[in-house]
């Protein structure tokens, strides 16, 4: 199980030492949204607040790219750290030059597939990615509800991975809570990006904690075990 929060949802006039928080919550990955105000109706950060976050911290950076033209930007996120790129399956026949880009680039590859659209689209790149993130909100903010009607693609998801004997993580992305994280690990998921819920906490340290201890309760594969 992978806990990955979120920075959009930490504090921006202290992201230094949210991401010190995070190097010590006892989390896998850092989810790094970056939004270019054309592709969603907001604007984020760029690279170089990546880089300078990435010499204060270990974690595995998940750099997922809500932007209209990554092919621009791929070289200036791999340059700043990013360990894996995410680009959106709504880029169309962008998207297997994307996939081969950020693989040249010696990082790890993710798929993202918005609520409308059909998971079915991101079908025939299955074995060429890490990860197949799935969002549980329409693109663009942090602090939104979760979809309850994209649980079904995750589903899919952990389908066509058995089915074919492949071993990308299944993400999922937006409003995810202690309830929400439940119901999409039994769906399948087994990457948790989290926002609000994590960085908003108390101690993001229980947070993740607690997260993970549901993530865990809830897998499928564990519950088989247990039988
Ligand atoms: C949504 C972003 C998410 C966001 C999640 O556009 O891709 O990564 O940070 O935030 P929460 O967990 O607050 O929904
Ligand atoms: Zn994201």
């Amino acid at each position: 199980m992978i806990i990955a929060p979120s920075l959009l949802a930490a504090d921006p006039a202290r992201f230094g030492k949210e991401v010190e928080r995070a190097n010590r919550s006892g989390a896998d990955w850092l989810h790094l949204d970056i939004m270019d105000g054309h592709f969603v109706p907001n604007i984020s950060f760029g690279p170089e607040v990546v880089r300078a976050v990435r010499s204060l911290s270990k974690l595995f950076f998940d750099v997922h790219l809500m932007c209209s033209r990554p092919e621009i930007l791929l070289e200036s996120f791999a340059a700043a750290g990013a360990d894996e790129i995410i680009v959106h399956v709504e880029l169309g026949e962008q998207v297997a030059p994307l996939i081969w880009k950020i693989k040249s680039l010696n990082k790890k590859v993710g798929l993202a597939v918005n609520p409308p659209t059909a998971i079915a689209e991101i079908q025939p790149y299955l074995d060429q990615i890490d990860l197949l993130l799935v969002m549980t909100v329409n693109p663009g903010f942090g602090g939104q509800s979760f979809i309850h009607e994209c649980l079904p693609k995750i589903q899919q998801a952990d389908a066509w991975r058995r089915e074919r004997k492949l071993s990308y993580r299944i993400g999922v992305d937006g409003g995810i809570n202690f309830q929400t994280a439940a119901e999409c690990a039994r769906a399948g998921a087994d990457a948790f990006i989290s926002g609000t819920t994590l960085f908003h906490a108390r101690s993001l340290r229980t947070a993740v904690k607690k997260l993970r201890q549901i993530a865990h309760a809830h897998d499928p594969a564990l519950a088989d075990l247990k039988m």
